[in-house]
């Protein structure tokens, strides 16, 4: 079922079904840059049946609206997300565990949540993503984007990102219906998340502190966020199992729905 959040003044979008039984798990599927919550269909689709599934759009991203967000003289942050997704949680009124799962930036504000909102989360799962900040070289990119993407478009921002994201078998169809949906999106949002993305901190050394039951997902032929990265963040947090997916690159959960869903589901069942 399709709804939205009205949070301070903006309209946030987002997916809510499945018909599980009382206590069930709550999957909050927290999309990435620059997507909507469609990357999330085939896990809403497998993962209904044993879990309340909810997939947002970000604020600006699908049906979701930017708001006055940034504020003309304020700094774009992660916590904004963050702030928009502790709404969420409260207003779907769970009655089992919740699990937020974070794709890549979502990854990055699953820290944030962390950080702000701990109290609303009981489990955790971390795909294609980094605890680690942007170098210099990742920063100056990002402000360059965020700089010149009104003038650009999306699409070319969708073409930068194309040969990074998928694992070389990856059919054509799914390249294609990905670049098409970067395309479709706001600059104006774009230019947010990358200014909010260089700004975020480094929360390596956090990862020792993270107390929540956690799952850790990657593409084995993730470029964005490589395997051996995410091996390592995952033996840092006391409390977590490690899955890496055969045959995928950065878009896992795109480009293998079977598998990411067989651990999402594993994991959730433990909770
Ligand atoms: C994403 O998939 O969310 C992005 O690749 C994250 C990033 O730009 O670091």
């Amino acid at each position: 079922m399709n709804d939205a959040l009205d949070v301070d003044g903006t309209r946030l979008a987002y997916v809510d079904t499945g018909s599980p039984q009382v206590g069930a798990p709550t999957l909050l599927l927290v999309h990435g840059f620059p997507l909507t919550n469609i990357m999330w269909k085939a896990q809403i689709d497998g993962l209904k049946e044993t879990c309340r599934v909810v997939a947002p759009d970000l604020r600006g991203y699908g049906g979701s609206s930017l708001g006055g967000w940034p504020e003309p003289e304020g700094e774009p942050s992660l916590v904004r997300y963050a702030d928009d997704l502790a709404a969420l949680i409260d207003h779907l009124n769970a009655d089992g565990p919740v699990v937020f799962a974070g794709f890549s930036m979502g990854g990055y504000i699953a820290f944030s949540m962390l950080e702000r909102h701990a109290d609303r989360l009981d489990g955790l799962a971390l795909l294609d993503t980094r605890a680690a900040a942007d170098n210099d070289t990742a920063r100056a990119t990002r402000l360059k984007v965020a700089e010149h993407v009104s003038e650009w478009g999306a699409a070319r921002v969708a073409e930068l990102m194309r040969p990074n994201l998928f694992a070389p078998g990856t059919t054509a169809s799914i390249v294609q219906q990905t670049v098409e949906l970067i395309a479709s999106t706001d600059p104006a949002a774009i230019a947010a998340s990358q200014r909010a993305m260089a700004a975020r901190p480094d929360s390596t050394s956090r990862l020792p502190e993270i107390d929540k039951p956690t799952l850790v997902v990657v593409g084995d032929q993730d470029a964005i966020s490589p395997p051996a990265e995410m091996r390592s963040l995952a033996e840092a947090i006391p409390n977590a199992q490690f899955v890496e997916i055969e045959g995928a690159g950065h878009m896992a959960p795109v480009e293998q729905p079977d598998a990411v869903n067989t651990a999402l589901h594993e994991f959730a069942a433990t909770l």
